[in-house]
């Protein structure tokens, strides 16, 4: 006599639903491993983008208050006649160093063991500010004038020369390199 069967054996039609119950769960795990590795890849390629994006902005460049660029030699200026340097440094960015960049001039103004220094970047348009005949500054492009101490005399410069600091260092002088907003009449660093 056979053995009686305790409990029918699984159709196959139930035998197919159990499958297809245990599958989604197997795509789940699928979509899963498929989002966690699109979402890595996304991440890869974002976060490089955000830093090339704002490498500019943290590089080791000249930028505010605290660019100190040495210039010439104290005794190079003789005493309250303005003498124009060049401002050369070294440029850094996010990957390079360039060496020797020129990055602008300012006009140097000895003052016994101190010296006065001012932007050569009019505040008006950005024109180079050159000596004026007989005494002061003259911006060429608009005829802006200013007096020995930078003061505004004349034209449409909304504002007097921008000072830069200075400071003696080893018998050289050292200036401050700032850059300033054109076209406001205060002064907005602006790197
Ligand atoms: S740029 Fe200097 S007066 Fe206009």
């Amino acid at each position: 006599m056979p053995d009686r069967l305790d409990s029918p054996p699984e159709k196959p039609d139930a035998l197919a639903t159990q499958v297809a119950q245990a599958q989604p769960s197997r795509r789940d795990a699928l979509h899963l491993i498929v989002l966690a590795g699109g979402v890595a890849f996304g991440c890869a390629l974002v976060v490089p983008a955000a830093y090339v994006v704002t490498a500019p902005l943290t590089g080791g460049g000249p930028k505010g208050s605290g660019t100190w660029v040495k210039t010439v030699p104290l005794d190079a200026l003789s005493e309250g006649v303005p003498k124009k340097v060049a401002i050369v440094a070294d440029q850094k960015d996010a990957w390079t160093t360039a060496k020797n960049v020129d990055l602008g001039a300012a006009w140097l103004i000895r003052k016994g063991d101190a010296v006065v220094a001012f932007s050569v970047v009019c505040p008006h348009l950005g024109c180079s500010i050159e000596l004026a005949e007989g005494a002061g500054f003259l911006c060429p492009c608009h005829a802006s004038s200013f007096d020995e101490s930078g003061k505004k005399l004349d034209g449409p410069s909304p504002r007097n020369m921008d000072l830069l600091a200075t400071k003696i260092e080893d018998g050289f002088v050292v200036v401050d390199l700032v850059r300033f907003k054109i076209g406001t009449p205060d002064r907005i660093e602006v790197g």
